[in-house]
């Protein structure tokens, strides 16, 4: 579309003859009156918006259409324009140019097989993390079991209390109905500016991934979660091929809940994790204790990670005994602890939980010990009275 020259624009140049200065100002004038003749104005109102006397306005417009009748159309034929310079608008109606438009979508797959693949995917993806959410571990030995909660590893650390870990290894490994939890920290795993940690360690990283692996292979596992440490340097992954072939009920990345189904009685469910959210100088068991009261589905609320141990016995509203516990773990001579001034803990590199189901008193179907072998002879004593003992006669 070409822009169309405007009247007012044009210079009133002639061919052969040229205005004078007042002439051009007359037809101006003249232009000024008709336009406002036309809008609709009286000759009293044209005369009061241009600021003159009425007489003046016909006096402008007579000497005006006087000069236009004397140069006739000359002057408009003459008239140089000043013109835009043309151009296409492809905002405007009309076919579009071929240049123009977009590139068309990829519509190979029909919408409605793009929308149930979707579905299918979503659904796929939900099933998953439910399952995820909580699992069910059918115990098959009848009587008392028990777990033992393996506060952080770290095997590869100087500071791993390896004579405590060979113990408990073995105490697990050789009791009939024990088993263990993996709280997490499996080993160091140095990551970014901490990698300059190996250096602080006498076990290189090939020597921490066979140490992993033997301690993965070496006892039934319930549950293994993964700690801070184990997620770094696709540990995660790293620790699913060392797991490969280990006994383990239960591999959570984050969070473990677990429903133990026994033969006879009522489940009992664990809830493990590295560290639960919340803490408090005043209330070391702050983390899982918070997590049993805001999410009481568990009997068992226990975690690692802060390298501290606390136990928590009580009854929730609902009238069900619950226990939160921190296990400290088997790292002692934490540097770090002691670069920063925190009170490092002495005990609990293990904690085991004694799980009697049929137990009359709900009270005593959880009983927390804190040493591994006596646990095993607890564990050992109950079993061997399991379905004899008076008050197992009464009631069981
Ligand atoms: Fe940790
Ligand atoms: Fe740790």
């Amino acid at each position: 579309m070409v822009a169309t020259p405007c009247r007012h624009h044009c210079s009133r140049v002639g061919r052969g003859m040229s205005l004078t200065k007042e002439e051009a100002k007359a037809l101006a004038q003249l232009d000024e009156v008709e336009a406002l003749y036309k809008l609709g104005l009286t000759q009293r109102e044209i005369a009061k918006k241009l600021g003159v006397a009425s007489s003046t306005v016909w006096r402008r417009r007579d000497r005006g259409r006087e000069i236009r009748e004397r140069v006739g159309d000359v002057a408009s034929e003459v008239a140089v324009p000043r013109e835009l310079p043309s151009f296409e608008r492809w905002d405007l109606p009309g076919e579009p140019t071929d240049d123009l438009g977009y590139d068309q979508l990829d519509d190979d797959v029909p919408i409605e097989d793009l929308i149930n693949d979707r579905k299918e995917r979503f659904k796929r993806l939900d099933g998953k993390k439910t399952r995820r959410h909580t699992r069910n571990v059918q115990v098959k030995l009848p009587g008392p079991v028990a777990i033992t909660h393996f506060g952080d590893p770290h095997v590869d650390d100087d500071g791993c209390n390896w004579p405590e870990l060979l113990r408990t290894v073995e105490v697990v490994s050789k009791t009939e109905g024990m088993f263990a939890g993996n709280i997490g920290d499996t080993t160091n795993n140095w990551v970014g500016r901490l990698q300059r940690l190996w250096g602080h360690q006498s076990t290189t990283v090939d020597e921490a991934i066979r140490l992993a692996h033997w301690l993965f292979h070496s006892v039934p596992w319930m549950y293994c979660v993964l700690g801070n440490h184990d997620k770094w340097n696709h540990g995660a992954q790293l620790l699913r091929y060392l797991t490969q072939g280990a006994k383990i009920a239960v591999f959570a990345e984050n969070t473990a809940r677990i429903e133990l189904d026994f033969p006879k009685g009522d489940p009992l469910r664990v809830v493990a994790r590295h560290d639960f959210k919340g803490s408090s100088i005043w209330n070391r068991a702050h983390g899982p204790l918070r997590e049993s009261k805001l999410n009481p589905w568990g009997d068992i609320y226990i975690s690692g990670h802060r390298h501290i141990w606390v136990s928590h016995h009580e009854e929730g509203t609902d009238g069900k005994p619950r226990w939160a516990l921190i296990v400290r773990g088997f790292k002692a001579y934490d540097e770090y602890a002691e670069t920063c001034g925190f009170y490092e803990h002495q005990h609990g590199e293990s904690v085991t939980t004694i799980l009697d189901p049929t137990h009359p008193s709900p009270m005593q179907r959880v009983q927390v010990v804190w040493d591994v072998e006596e646990a095993a002879d607890i564990l050992a004593w109950k079993r061997s009275k399991y379905g004899i003992t008076s008050y197992s006669k009464r009631q069981r």
